[in-house]
């Protein structure tokens, strides 16, 4: 069965347009599942894309979603996740975020501090909840180098074991039960080695942590860190020794995992999503200044090259719809978007030399950290469609907007 072309897709819904394939984020669920020791849960990270039918196809596939504000709350509700069974995540929670959750039916926080904890208890004992909380842990050390480190550093995340002053006492708080606790110490670790160690240090300290404050652990959440590739051609890594490794782990720290004592849950955004998606965009003009080209398109960092404010983006390659070697001719051209600043640059020295005004471009492996970790409010562009497809069938078609409302 063919997948719809970029150019029909194009000529019914305009461009830049992405288009995500369904199969593509089923197989990432399969594949992800396959290399994780069994049983376990699998979080659905919707900050890597919190389009509602994407989502539909991860809650179709078993996953559970994590969510960290209210509008990847109204998206996961809408994608059909049950909120009851969702994991609401992130430092720095208002009484009034958690409230709001809490009356959507969300349960399961992770608390990065005990004042969180203590925000938690207020928005549920309000509304006569108990709200089941995990401790998110910073461990006392880093175990290699990641693109995107979140703890075992100084951060912001979670509660620093190595100085922590906590007892078991503080967490007898009313509306909260401490019912586990949440890692995630890095994400996008292309090493194996290194995640295993980072994961197998986790249940580790969770142990240990647990132990000290009498947690008795009904839920473990390891985290993530599985890798894909980002705007540019690759493969997700496979990590064949990471599900042995693991579970050897946890048969020695916590015996009654393998039959749900506790549950061991993981997340995931960019390994779930990153490959089924492609950004088409229009070149819209050529130009050469200072004895350079410059490939304009009619996307740019406000739809993709995303969390660039953190200088995390790196070159994003386009190729030329109809051509094998990306530019027609060789040579290098910088390929920029609309934008009114000089920041807004996908790839300094892309091989896209030889491209024409009309041609379409191609951006693979965007299917994560899209628009939503783009700078969509500058300059007030629209924003793509999104389209998704399953096999030669557009099965849905949707696009994020920004609107200003006055207020009484
Ligand atoms: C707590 C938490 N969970 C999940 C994720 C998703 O990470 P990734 O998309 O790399 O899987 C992140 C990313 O920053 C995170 O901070």
């Amino acid at each position: 069965m063919m997948n719809p072309s970029p150019e029909s897709i194009t000529s019914e819904y305009g461009t830049p347009v992405y288009i995500h394939r369904q199969e593509l984020v089923e197989r990432a669920n399969r594949d992800l599942r396959d290399l994780l020791p069994d049983p376990c849960r699998l979080y659905f990270s919707l900050k890597a894309n919190p389009n509602h039918h994407i989502g539909a196809i991860l809650h179709r596939g078993g996953c559970h979603a994590e969510i960290s504000s209210t509008g990847e709350l109204s998206s996961a509700i809408r994608a059909g996740f049950d909120v009851a069974d969702a994991l609401y995540t992130g430092p720095g929670k208002t009484v009034d975020e958690i409230a709001t959750a809490l009356s959507a039916g969300v349960r399961t926080f992770s608390c990065e501090s005990l004042a969180d904890l203590h925000r938690v208890a207020k928005a549920a004992d309000a509304a006569d909840i108990v709200a089941r909380c995990l401790l998110r842990v910073n461990g006392p050390a880093a175990h290699g180098n990641s693109a995107m480190r979140m703890t075992g550093t100084a951060t912001q995340f979670g509660i620093d074991i190595a100085t922590t002053t906590l007892t078991a006492a503080d967490l007898d708080i009313d509306g909260v039960d401490v019912v586990g606790l949440h890692f995630f110490p890095v994400s996008n670790v292309l090493d194996e080695t290194v995640l295993i160690n980072e994961i197998v240090a986790s249940v580790g300290h969770a142990r240990e942590f647990a132990q000290r404050l009498g947690i008795t652990v009904q839920l473990l959440d390891l985290g993530g860190g599985f890798a894909a590739p980002y705007g540019r051609d690759g493969v997700r890594p496979t990590y064949p020794n990471l599900r042995a490794a693991v579970a050897d782990a946890l048969d020695t720290s916590f015996p009654g995992w393998r039959g749900g004592a506790p549950v061991v849950a993981f997340e995931s955004g960019r390994y779930l999503t990153c490959d089924s998606g492609t950004l088409v965009a229009r070149v819209t003009e050529i130009k050469s200044s200072g004895g350079r080209e410059f490939v304009i398109t009619d996307t740019g960092i406000h739809h993709v090259g995303g969390l660039s404010g953190i200088g995390r983006v790196p070159p994003i390659s386009a190729t030329i719809v109809g051509s094998d070697t990306g530019g027609a001719e060789s040579g290098e051209a910088a390929v920029v978007g609309p934008l009114c600043t000089p920041a807004d640059v996908l790839n300094h020295r892309s091989d896209l030399a030889g491209a024409r005004p009309g041609d379409l471009v191609t951006i693979p492996n965007v299917g994560a950290y899209g628009i939503s970790a783009s700078l969509m409010g500058f300059l007030s562009r629209p924003a793509p469609a999104e389209i998704v497809t399953c096999g030669d069938r557009v099965v849905a078609a949707s696009v994020l907007e920004t609107t200003r409302r006055d207020l009484p």
